[in-house]
Protein backbone atom coordinates (compact mmCIF):
# COMPACT_ATOMS: atom_id res chain seq x y z
CA UNK A 1 0.00 0.00 0.00
CA UNK A 2 1.25 3.50 -0.78
CA UNK A 3 1.72 5.68 2.17
CA UNK A 4 1.44 9.03 2.61
CA UNK A 5 3.07 11.29 5.80
CA UNK A 6 2.32 15.10 5.95
CA UNK A 7 2.83 17.96 8.30
CA UNK A 8 1.31 21.25 9.15
CA UNK A 9 3.02 23.98 10.88
CA UNK A 10 2.65 23.55 14.80
CA UNK A 11 1.15 26.14 15.81
CA UNK A 12 2.51 28.30 18.64
CA UNK A 13 0.45 27.84 21.39
CA UNK A 14 0.58 31.33 22.44
CA UNK A 15 -2.64 32.27 21.65
CA UNK A 16 -6.09 30.53 20.75
CA UNK A 17 -6.38 29.70 17.10
CA UNK A 18 -7.32 31.76 14.09
CA UNK A 19 -8.39 31.79 10.57
CA UNK A 20 -4.68 31.85 9.26
CA UNK A 21 -4.40 28.37 11.23
CA UNK A 22 -7.42 26.83 10.00
CA UNK A 23 -6.00 27.10 6.52
CA UNK A 24 -3.49 25.13 6.85
CA UNK A 25 -4.93 22.80 8.75
CA UNK A 26 -8.16 22.17 6.22
CA UNK A 27 -5.61 22.18 3.29
CA UNK A 28 -3.90 19.49 5.17
CA UNK A 29 -7.12 17.85 5.89
CA UNK A 30 -8.27 18.17 2.42
CA UNK A 31 -5.13 16.47 0.89
CA UNK A 32 -5.36 13.45 3.77
CA UNK A 33 -8.70 12.66 2.90
CA UNK A 34 -7.66 12.85 -0.80
CA UNK A 35 -5.01 10.12 -0.27
CA UNK A 36 -7.27 8.07 2.31
CA UNK A 37 -9.65 7.84 -1.01
CA UNK A 38 -7.27 6.69 -2.82
CA UNK A 39 -6.52 4.10 -0.18
CA UNK A 40 -2.97 4.95 0.98
CA UNK A 41 -1.65 4.61 4.02
CA UNK A 42 -1.83 8.28 5.85
CA UNK A 43 -0.16 9.76 9.03
CA UNK A 44 -1.73 13.40 8.99
CA UNK A 45 -0.09 15.12 11.63
CA UNK A 46 -0.52 18.68 13.50
CA UNK A 47 0.20 20.11 16.66
CA UNK A 48 1.21 23.05 18.79
CA UNK A 49 4.85 24.97 19.74
CA UNK A 50 4.96 25.43 23.20
CA UNK A 51 8.70 26.70 24.31
CA UNK A 52 10.41 29.67 23.94
CA UNK A 53 10.54 33.19 24.51
CA UNK A 54 6.70 34.28 23.06
CA UNK A 55 4.93 31.50 25.32
CA UNK A 56 6.87 32.03 28.43
CA UNK A 57 6.00 35.49 27.94
CA UNK A 58 2.68 34.62 27.36
CA UNK A 59 2.37 32.75 30.06
CA UNK A 60 3.67 35.67 32.14
CA UNK A 61 1.76 37.80 31.38
CA UNK A 62 -1.47 36.17 32.25
CA UNK A 63 0.11 35.10 35.74
CA UNK A 64 -0.27 31.23 34.90
CA UNK A 65 2.74 28.76 34.52
CA UNK A 66 4.08 27.69 31.19
CA UNK A 67 3.04 24.29 30.67
CA UNK A 68 -0.53 25.12 32.11
CA UNK A 69 -1.14 27.67 29.64
CA UNK A 70 -0.13 25.11 27.07
CA UNK A 71 -2.45 22.91 28.03
CA UNK A 72 -5.42 24.85 28.08
CA UNK A 73 -4.43 26.54 24.26
CA UNK A 74 -3.41 22.78 22.97
CA UNK A 75 -7.28 21.57 23.95
CA UNK A 76 -8.67 24.69 22.35
CA UNK A 77 -6.47 23.99 19.10
CA UNK A 78 -7.87 20.13 19.58
CA UNK A 79 -11.39 21.87 20.01
CA UNK A 80 -11.29 24.16 16.81
CA UNK A 81 -9.74 20.73 14.85
CA UNK A 82 -12.37 18.44 15.92
CA UNK A 83 -15.33 21.60 15.12
CA UNK A 84 -13.87 22.15 11.80
CA UNK A 85 -13.57 18.28 10.87
CA UNK A 86 -10.02 17.84 10.77
CA UNK A 87 -9.28 14.28 10.54
CA UNK A 88 -5.45 14.77 12.13
CA UNK A 89 -4.09 11.14 12.65
CA UNK A 90 -1.50 12.63 15.51
CA UNK A 91 -1.24 15.91 17.23
CA UNK A 92 1.88 16.31 18.64
CA UNK A 93 2.83 18.78 21.59
CA UNK A 94 6.84 19.84 21.60
CA UNK A 95 6.32 19.20 25.67
CA UNK A 96 5.78 15.33 25.24
CA UNK A 97 8.63 13.35 26.92
CA UNK A 98 9.27 11.89 23.62
CA UNK A 99 9.61 14.78 21.57
CA UNK A 100 11.71 15.91 24.29
CA UNK A 101 14.25 12.80 23.87
CA UNK A 102 14.18 13.09 20.12
CA UNK A 103 15.55 17.05 20.24
CA UNK A 104 18.10 15.12 22.81
CA UNK A 105 18.95 13.06 20.38
CA UNK A 106 18.84 15.16 17.25
CA UNK A 107 21.57 17.85 18.96
CA UNK A 108 23.70 15.26 20.40
CA UNK A 109 24.28 14.06 16.48
CA UNK A 110 24.67 17.55 15.52
CA UNK A 111 27.24 17.71 18.30
CA UNK A 112 28.93 14.41 17.30
CA UNK A 113 29.11 15.15 14.00
CA UNK A 114 30.99 18.44 14.88
CA UNK A 115 28.52 21.09 13.51
CA UNK A 116 28.48 22.80 16.92
CA UNK A 117 30.61 25.39 18.53
CA UNK A 118 30.37 28.72 21.06
CA UNK A 119 30.12 31.93 20.15
CA UNK A 120 29.26 35.55 20.84
CA UNK A 121 25.75 36.76 18.95
CA UNK A 122 25.28 40.54 18.71
CA UNK A 123 21.68 40.92 16.77
CA UNK A 124 18.44 41.59 16.45
CA UNK A 125 15.63 39.48 17.85
CA UNK A 126 12.08 39.52 16.92
CA UNK A 127 9.96 37.75 19.70
CA UNK A 128 7.04 37.73 17.12
CA UNK A 129 8.87 35.16 14.78
CA UNK A 130 11.10 33.68 17.44
CA UNK A 131 14.00 34.49 15.49
CA UNK A 132 17.21 36.92 14.57
CA UNK A 133 16.63 39.24 11.49
CA UNK A 134 20.02 41.06 9.46
CA UNK A 135 19.75 45.20 9.40
CA UNK A 136 19.06 44.99 5.82
CA UNK A 137 16.05 42.95 6.42
CA UNK A 138 14.47 45.09 9.89
CA UNK A 139 15.43 48.52 7.73
CA UNK A 140 15.79 51.82 9.10
CA UNK A 141 12.72 51.30 11.16
CA UNK A 142 14.03 48.66 13.23
CA UNK A 143 10.95 46.37 12.96
CA UNK A 144 10.68 42.52 12.16
CA UNK A 145 9.56 42.44 8.57
CA UNK A 146 6.59 39.74 9.20
CA UNK A 147 4.61 41.66 11.48
CA UNK A 148 5.74 45.27 11.32
CA UNK A 149 6.59 44.89 15.10
CA UNK A 150 10.05 46.39 17.06
CA UNK A 151 12.80 44.18 17.41
CA UNK A 152 15.33 43.62 20.47
CA UNK A 153 19.24 44.12 20.48
CA UNK A 154 20.34 41.13 21.61
CA UNK A 155 24.22 40.44 22.95
CA UNK A 156 25.04 36.85 24.10
CA UNK A 157 26.76 33.63 23.93
CA UNK A 158 24.98 31.33 21.99
CA UNK A 159 26.05 27.70 20.51
CA UNK A 160 25.81 28.05 16.86
CA UNK A 161 24.82 25.12 14.10
CA UNK A 162 27.23 25.53 11.19
CA UNK A 163 24.60 25.95 9.02
CA UNK A 164 27.08 27.96 6.36
CA UNK A 165 28.88 24.40 5.82
CA UNK A 166 25.69 23.12 4.17
CA UNK A 167 24.66 26.15 1.70
CA UNK A 168 26.53 24.31 -1.35
CA UNK A 169 24.37 21.27 -0.87
CA UNK A 170 21.80 23.06 -0.21
CA UNK A 171 21.27 24.67 -3.97
CA UNK A 172 22.34 21.87 -5.35
CA UNK A 173 19.40 20.03 -4.05
CA UNK A 174 16.94 22.86 -5.12
CA UNK A 175 18.43 23.37 -8.13
CA UNK A 176 18.48 19.24 -8.92
CA UNK A 177 14.82 19.27 -7.59
CA UNK A 178 12.65 21.82 -9.27
CA UNK A 179 9.68 21.11 -7.77
CA UNK A 180 11.01 20.26 -4.06
CA UNK A 181 9.48 23.93 -2.93
CA UNK A 182 6.79 24.67 -4.30
CA UNK A 183 4.81 27.21 -5.85
CA UNK A 184 8.14 27.95 -8.05
CA UNK A 185 7.77 31.57 -7.05
CA UNK A 186 8.86 30.68 -3.45
CA UNK A 187 11.38 28.72 -4.74
CA UNK A 188 13.06 31.31 -6.72
CA UNK A 189 12.71 33.45 -3.39
CA UNK A 190 14.56 30.62 -1.42
CA UNK A 191 16.96 30.40 -3.99
CA UNK A 192 17.52 34.21 -4.41
CA UNK A 193 17.73 33.86 -0.45
CA UNK A 194 20.95 31.32 -0.74
CA UNK A 195 22.64 33.89 -3.78
CA UNK A 196 24.08 36.07 -0.69
CA UNK A 197 26.62 33.84 2.15
CA UNK A 198 24.73 32.39 4.29
CA UNK A 199 25.07 32.54 8.24
CA UNK A 200 25.50 29.96 11.13
CA UNK A 201 22.40 29.12 12.92
CA UNK A 202 22.34 30.27 16.77
CA UNK A 203 20.54 27.31 17.81
CA UNK A 204 20.65 27.58 21.94
CA UNK A 205 19.63 30.76 24.58
CA UNK A 206 21.07 31.23 27.62
CA UNK A 207 18.26 30.14 30.52
CA UNK A 208 18.74 33.49 32.24
CA UNK A 209 16.85 34.91 29.37
CA UNK A 210 15.09 32.17 28.23
CA UNK A 211 14.01 28.94 30.31
CA UNK A 212 11.19 27.55 29.04
CA UNK A 213 12.65 25.27 26.80
CA UNK A 214 14.64 21.79 26.39
CA UNK A 215 17.95 21.99 27.86
CA UNK A 216 21.26 21.36 25.54
CA UNK A 217 22.80 17.68 26.54
CA UNK A 218 25.86 19.63 26.46
CA UNK A 219 24.95 22.37 28.44
CA UNK A 220 22.07 22.72 31.09
CA UNK A 221 22.78 26.57 30.82
CA UNK A 222 21.45 26.91 27.26
CA UNK A 223 17.77 25.82 26.10
CA UNK A 224 17.39 24.51 22.62
CA UNK A 225 16.54 27.69 20.09
CA UNK A 226 12.31 27.13 19.71
CA UNK A 227 12.80 26.44 15.89
CA UNK A 228 15.19 23.91 16.16
CA UNK A 229 12.98 22.53 18.83
CA UNK A 230 10.00 22.81 16.71
CA UNK A 231 11.12 21.79 13.13
CA UNK A 232 12.34 18.36 14.89
CA UNK A 233 8.54 17.02 15.65
CA UNK A 234 8.55 16.20 11.85
CA UNK A 235 11.41 13.71 12.83
CA UNK A 236 9.43 12.77 16.26
CA UNK A 237 6.28 11.09 14.63
CA UNK A 238 7.68 10.34 12.03
CA UNK A 239 9.25 7.11 14.50
CA UNK A 240 12.53 7.43 12.81
CA UNK A 241 14.34 8.11 15.76
CA UNK A 242 14.56 5.87 19.20
CA UNK A 243 16.63 8.01 21.38
CA UNK A 244 16.79 5.21 23.89
CA UNK A 245 19.09 3.30 21.84
CA UNK A 246 23.47 3.81 22.31
CA UNK A 247 23.59 6.54 19.50
CA UNK A 248 25.17 4.87 16.63
CA UNK A 249 21.69 2.82 16.87
CA UNK A 250 19.07 5.42 17.10
CA UNK A 251 18.11 5.90 13.31
CA UNK A 252 20.79 8.97 12.36
CA UNK A 253 21.42 7.44 8.59
CA UNK A 254 19.07 6.10 6.22
CA UNK A 255 14.84 5.15 6.49
CA UNK A 256 14.08 2.78 9.03
CA UNK A 257 11.72 -0.33 8.25
CA UNK A 258 8.16 1.03 10.01
CA UNK A 259 9.95 4.68 10.09
CA UNK A 260 7.23 7.40 8.19
CA UNK A 261 10.19 9.59 7.71
CA UNK A 262 10.82 11.62 5.49
CA UNK A 263 7.96 13.26 5.19
CA UNK A 264 6.30 13.35 2.14
CA UNK A 265 4.74 16.84 2.20
CA UNK A 266 5.99 19.41 4.79
CA UNK A 267 2.47 22.40 4.50
CA UNK A 268 3.57 26.35 5.80
CA UNK A 269 2.46 29.50 4.94
CA UNK A 270 4.60 31.62 2.95
CA UNK A 271 5.98 33.48 6.65
CA UNK A 272 8.40 30.78 7.42
CA UNK A 273 9.78 29.66 4.37
CA UNK A 274 13.45 30.11 5.19
CA UNK A 275 12.95 28.12 8.68
CA UNK A 276 11.45 25.52 6.82
CA UNK A 277 13.49 25.59 3.19
CA UNK A 278 16.46 26.77 4.98
CA UNK A 279 16.91 26.06 8.32
CA UNK A 280 15.17 22.50 8.40
CA UNK A 281 17.12 20.74 5.74
CA UNK A 282 20.52 21.88 6.29
CA UNK A 283 20.12 20.60 9.90
CA UNK A 284 18.77 16.97 8.39
CA UNK A 285 21.42 17.02 6.37
CA UNK A 286 23.93 17.86 9.29
CA UNK A 287 22.18 15.00 11.68
CA UNK A 288 22.58 12.76 8.52
CA UNK A 289 18.81 11.97 7.54
CA UNK A 290 17.37 12.34 4.55
CA UNK A 291 15.24 15.46 3.54
CA UNK A 292 11.45 15.93 3.10
CA UNK A 293 9.74 15.18 -0.56
CA UNK A 294 8.36 18.39 -0.91
CA UNK A 295 7.38 21.72 0.73
CA UNK A 296 4.21 23.25 -0.70
CA UNK A 297 4.86 27.39 1.06
CA UNK A 298 0.89 28.61 0.37
CA UNK A 299 0.08 32.56 0.53
CA UNK A 300 -1.91 34.49 3.41
CA UNK A 301 -5.37 35.37 4.03
CA UNK A 302 -5.53 39.26 3.92
CA UNK A 303 -7.83 41.77 4.55
CA UNK A 304 -7.50 44.66 2.75
CA UNK A 305 -3.67 44.58 2.45
CA UNK A 306 -2.89 42.89 5.86
CA UNK A 307 -2.12 39.63 7.12
CA UNK A 308 -4.80 38.46 8.99
CA UNK A 309 -3.73 37.10 12.72
CA UNK A 310 -4.40 37.58 16.46
CA UNK A 311 -1.58 40.13 16.97
CA UNK A 312 -3.09 42.34 14.48
CA UNK A 313 -6.28 42.06 15.85
CA UNK A 314 -8.02 41.73 12.74
CA UNK A 315 -9.03 38.19 12.95
CA UNK A 316 -11.67 36.20 11.93
CA UNK A 317 -13.05 33.66 14.37
CA UNK A 318 -12.64 30.54 12.17
CA UNK A 319 -15.72 29.06 13.76
CA UNK A 320 -17.89 32.49 13.11
CA UNK A 321 -19.56 31.58 9.63
CA UNK A 322 -20.38 27.92 10.74
CA UNK A 323 -23.07 29.35 12.96
CA UNK A 324 -25.24 30.41 9.99
CA UNK A 325 -23.47 28.06 6.92
CA UNK A 326 -21.93 24.93 8.74
CA UNK A 327 -18.58 23.76 8.67
CA UNK A 328 -18.55 22.56 4.81
CA UNK A 329 -19.25 25.82 3.44
CA UNK A 330 -16.17 27.20 5.74
CA UNK A 331 -13.94 24.56 4.37
CA UNK A 332 -15.46 25.33 0.91
CA UNK A 333 -14.69 28.85 0.58
CA UNK A 334 -11.21 27.95 2.27
CA UNK A 335 -9.95 25.81 -0.78
CA UNK A 336 -11.83 27.00 -3.61
CA UNK A 337 -10.81 30.58 -3.14
CA UNK A 338 -7.40 30.50 -2.61
CA UNK A 339 -5.29 29.62 -5.48
CA UNK A 340 -2.88 27.32 -3.50
CA UNK A 341 0.65 30.00 -3.21
CA UNK A 342 -1.31 33.08 -3.62
CA UNK A 343 -2.65 35.31 -1.14
CA UNK A 344 -6.36 36.10 -1.08
CA UNK A 345 -8.76 38.70 0.49
CA UNK A 346 -11.28 37.69 2.35
CA UNK A 347 -14.31 40.10 2.01
CA UNK A 348 -18.14 38.21 3.02
CA UNK A 349 -19.08 38.92 -0.40
CA UNK A 350 -17.01 36.75 -1.72
CA UNK A 351 -18.09 34.42 0.93
CA UNK A 352 -21.76 34.69 -0.28
CA UNK A 353 -20.54 34.02 -3.77
CA UNK A 354 -19.04 30.57 -3.02
CA UNK A 355 -21.72 29.63 -0.83
CA UNK A 356 -24.02 30.51 -3.74
CA UNK A 357 -22.34 27.55 -5.88
CA UNK A 358 -23.24 25.05 -3.48
CA UNK A 359 -26.76 26.14 -3.01
CA UNK A 360 -27.54 26.81 -6.64
CA UNK A 361 -25.13 24.36 -8.24
CA UNK A 362 -24.61 21.83 -6.24
CA UNK A 363 -27.38 21.94 -3.89
CA UNK A 364 -29.87 22.18 -6.73
CA UNK A 365 -28.59 19.45 -8.47
CA UNK A 366 -28.95 16.93 -5.32
CA UNK A 367 -32.71 18.68 -4.80
CA UNK A 368 -33.63 17.92 -8.43
CA UNK A 369 -32.41 14.53 -8.65
CA UNK A 370 -33.65 13.06 -5.51
CA UNK A 371 -36.92 15.04 -5.67
CA UNK A 372 -37.45 13.70 -9.05
CA UNK A 373 -36.37 9.94 -7.98
CA UNK A 374 -38.76 9.96 -5.33
CA UNK A 375 -41.66 11.38 -8.00
CA UNK A 376 -40.95 9.45 -10.86
CA UNK A 377 -39.78 6.19 -9.61
CA UNK A 378 -41.01 5.85 -5.99
CA UNK A 379 -37.78 6.71 -4.68
CA UNK A 380 -35.72 3.89 -6.40
CA UNK A 381 -32.82 4.27 -8.55
CA UNK A 382 -33.34 2.83 -11.92
CA UNK A 383 -30.95 0.47 -13.47
CA UNK A 384 -28.09 2.23 -15.37
CA UNK A 385 -28.48 1.39 -19.84
CA UNK A 386 -26.20 3.84 -20.72
CA UNK A 387 -24.18 6.88 -18.69
CA UNK A 388 -25.00 10.37 -20.48
CA UNK A 389 -22.73 11.39 -18.88
CA UNK A 390 -19.93 9.26 -18.79
CA UNK A 391 -17.53 11.32 -20.84
CA UNK A 392 -17.90 14.46 -18.62
CA UNK A 393 -17.36 12.60 -15.41
CA UNK A 394 -14.59 10.81 -17.22
CA UNK A 395 -13.06 14.29 -17.95
CA UNK A 396 -14.09 15.93 -14.50
CA UNK A 397 -11.64 13.08 -12.77
CA UNK A 398 -9.05 13.53 -15.10
CA UNK A 399 -8.95 17.32 -14.57
CA UNK A 400 -9.15 16.61 -10.31
CA UNK A 401 -6.57 14.12 -10.22
CA UNK A 402 -4.16 16.36 -12.53
CA UNK A 403 -4.91 19.77 -10.54
CA UNK A 404 -4.70 17.56 -7.03
CA UNK A 405 -1.32 16.12 -8.30
CA UNK A 406 -0.22 19.72 -8.45
CA UNK A 407 -1.50 21.36 -5.59
CA UNK A 408 -4.10 23.16 -7.32
CA UNK A 409 -6.69 22.61 -5.11
CA UNK A 410 -9.07 25.04 -6.02
CA UNK A 411 -8.61 23.58 -9.46
CA UNK A 412 -9.45 20.26 -8.60
CA UNK A 413 -12.67 21.92 -6.59
CA UNK A 414 -13.73 23.74 -9.63
CA UNK A 415 -13.41 20.55 -11.99
CA UNK A 416 -15.96 18.61 -9.21
CA UNK A 417 -18.16 21.65 -8.91
CA UNK A 418 -18.22 22.02 -13.47
CA UNK A 419 -19.40 18.30 -13.47
CA UNK A 420 -22.15 19.57 -11.42
CA UNK A 421 -22.96 21.97 -13.86
CA UNK A 422 -22.79 19.91 -16.44
CA UNK A 423 -25.30 17.56 -14.83
CA UNK A 424 -27.83 20.49 -14.44
CA UNK A 425 -27.24 21.32 -17.79
CA UNK A 426 -28.28 17.78 -19.06
CA UNK A 427 -31.27 17.87 -16.64
CA UNK A 428 -32.18 21.10 -18.38
CA UNK A 429 -31.65 19.32 -21.74
CA UNK A 430 -33.39 16.17 -21.03
CA UNK A 431 -36.40 17.58 -19.72
CA UNK A 432 -37.21 14.80 -17.60
CA UNK A 433 -40.64 16.47 -16.33
CA UNK A 434 -41.51 16.26 -20.16
CA UNK A 435 -41.06 12.40 -20.22
CA UNK A 436 -43.14 11.63 -17.01
CA UNK A 437 -45.52 12.71 -19.11
CA UNK A 438 -45.02 11.25 -22.54
CA UNK A 439 -46.19 8.02 -22.84
CA UNK A 440 -42.92 5.54 -24.29
CA UNK A 441 -40.57 7.42 -22.83
CA UNK A 442 -40.27 5.02 -19.52
CA UNK A 443 -36.60 4.00 -20.83
CA UNK A 444 -35.13 6.96 -21.39
CA UNK A 445 -36.42 8.66 -18.17
CA UNK A 446 -34.86 5.37 -16.46
CA UNK A 447 -31.53 6.25 -17.81
CA UNK A 448 -31.67 9.82 -17.11
CA UNK A 449 -32.32 9.31 -13.87
CA UNK A 450 -29.86 6.50 -13.17
CA UNK A 451 -27.07 8.76 -14.95
CA UNK A 452 -27.74 11.61 -12.45
CA UNK A 453 -27.84 9.35 -9.41
CA UNK A 454 -24.35 7.43 -10.66
CA UNK A 455 -23.14 11.26 -11.29
CA UNK A 456 -24.29 12.57 -7.69
CA UNK A 457 -22.45 9.61 -6.47
CA UNK A 458 -19.17 10.61 -8.11
CA UNK A 459 -19.58 13.93 -6.57
CA UNK A 460 -19.79 12.40 -3.20
CA UNK A 461 -16.24 11.37 -4.05
CA UNK A 462 -14.81 14.48 -4.92
CA UNK A 463 -16.28 16.80 -3.04
CA UNK A 464 -15.78 14.27 0.33
CA UNK A 465 -12.17 15.55 0.88
CA UNK A 466 -13.21 19.04 1.47
CA UNK A 467 -16.89 18.93 2.77
CA UNK A 468 -17.03 15.42 4.56
CA UNK A 469 -20.21 15.81 6.41
CA UNK A 470 -22.14 17.03 3.25
CA UNK A 471 -20.85 14.09 1.46
CA UNK A 472 -21.71 11.85 3.77
CA UNK A 473 -25.15 12.99 4.37
CA UNK A 474 -25.73 12.82 0.34
CA UNK A 475 -24.47 9.45 0.06
CA UNK A 476 -26.65 8.03 2.59
CA UNK A 477 -29.69 9.55 0.93
CA UNK A 478 -28.49 7.48 -2.26
CA UNK A 479 -28.48 4.67 -0.39
CA UNK A 480 -24.67 4.73 -0.07
CA UNK A 481 -22.83 3.47 3.32
CA UNK A 482 -19.92 5.98 2.44
CA UNK A 483 -19.12 8.34 -0.52
CA UNK A 484 -17.24 6.00 -2.52
CA UNK A 485 -13.53 5.69 -2.97
CA UNK A 486 -11.34 6.50 -6.18
CA UNK A 487 -11.08 2.50 -7.13
CA UNK A 488 -14.73 2.09 -6.80
CA UNK A 489 -16.24 4.14 -8.99
CA UNK A 490 -15.71 2.09 -12.16
CA UNK A 491 -17.85 -0.58 -10.88
CA UNK A 492 -20.09 2.03 -8.91
CA UNK A 493 -24.08 0.05 -9.07
CA UNK A 494 -27.07 2.41 -7.89
CA UNK A 495 -29.95 0.44 -8.93
CA UNK A 496 -32.45 -0.68 -6.37
CA UNK A 497 -31.19 1.76 -4.05
CA UNK A 498 -33.97 3.42 -2.14
CA UNK A 499 -32.89 7.33 -1.79
CA UNK A 500 -33.99 10.04 0.26
CA UNK A 501 -34.92 13.31 -0.49
CA UNK A 502 -34.77 15.54 2.78
CA UNK A 503 -34.21 19.08 3.26
CA UNK A 504 -31.63 20.94 1.00
CA UNK A 505 -27.97 19.93 1.56
CA UNK A 506 -27.17 23.82 1.32
CA UNK A 507 -30.37 25.91 2.53
CA UNK A 508 -30.42 29.79 1.51
CA UNK A 509 -29.02 31.92 4.11
CA UNK A 510 -30.53 35.56 4.44
CA UNK A 511 -27.39 37.68 4.17
CA UNK A 512 -28.44 40.16 6.89
CA UNK A 513 -28.41 37.43 9.11
CA UNK A 514 -24.93 36.23 8.03
CA UNK A 515 -23.59 39.76 7.88
CA UNK A 516 -24.40 40.27 11.77
CA UNK A 517 -23.06 37.08 12.74
N1 LIG B 1 5.26 27.73 15.55
C1 LIG B 1 5.64 28.18 14.26
C2 LIG B 1 5.71 27.01 13.29
C3 LIG B 1 6.64 25.91 13.68
S1 LIG B 1 6.59 24.60 12.56
C4 LIG B 1 7.87 23.65 12.94
C5 LIG B 1 4.60 29.19 13.75
N2 LIG B 1 3.40 29.15 14.32
S2 LIG B 1 2.18 30.13 13.98
O1 LIG B 1 1.19 29.86 14.99
O2 LIG B 1 2.60 31.47 13.85
O3 LIG B 1 1.59 29.60 12.64
C6 LIG B 1 2.08 30.05 11.42
C7 LIG B 1 1.32 29.37 10.31
O4 LIG B 1 -0.10 29.63 10.46
C8 LIG B 1 1.64 29.91 8.94
O5 LIG B 1 2.77 29.35 8.39
C9 LIG B 1 0.41 29.52 8.19
O6 LIG B 1 0.45 28.15 7.94
C10 LIG B 1 -0.68 29.81 9.20
N3 LIG B 1 -1.15 31.20 9.11
C11 LIG B 1 -1.14 32.14 10.09
N4 LIG B 1 -1.74 33.28 9.63
C12 LIG B 1 -2.13 33.10 8.35
C13 LIG B 1 -2.87 33.85 7.43
N5 LIG B 1 -3.30 35.06 7.66
N6 LIG B 1 -3.18 33.25 6.24
C14 LIG B 1 -2.83 31.96 5.95
N7 LIG B 1 -2.13 31.23 6.81
C15 LIG B 1 -1.63 31.80 7.95
O7 LIG B 1 4.91 29.94 12.85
Amino acid sequence: MDSFYLTTPIYYASGPPHLGHAYTTILGDVLARYHRRRSEDVLFLTGTDEHGQKIQAAAAEAETDPKRWCDDISDRFKAAWRDLNVSYDRFIRTTEDEHKAVVWAFLEALYENGHVYESEYVGWYSVGQERYFTEKEIGPDRVDPVAGKPVERIQETNWFFRMSAFQERLVRHIEENPDWIIPQSRKNEVLGFLSQPLGDLSISRPTSRVSWGIPLPWDPEHVAYVWVDALTNYVTASGQITPDLPPDERGFGATRPGSRWPADLHLLGKDILTTHAVYWPTLLMGAGLPLPRKILAHGWWVVGETKMSKSLDNVVDPLYLRGDFGTDAVRWYLIREMSTGQDASYTPERFFARYGELTNILGNLAHRTLSMIVRYRDGVIPRLEGDGLAPQAEAALSAYHGSMAEYRLHDAMAAAMDLAREANGYVEEREPWAMAKAPGKEAELDETLATLGRTLAILTCLFEPVMPAKARELAARLGLEEPPRFEDLEALALDGHSVVHGEPLFPRVEIEDATDA
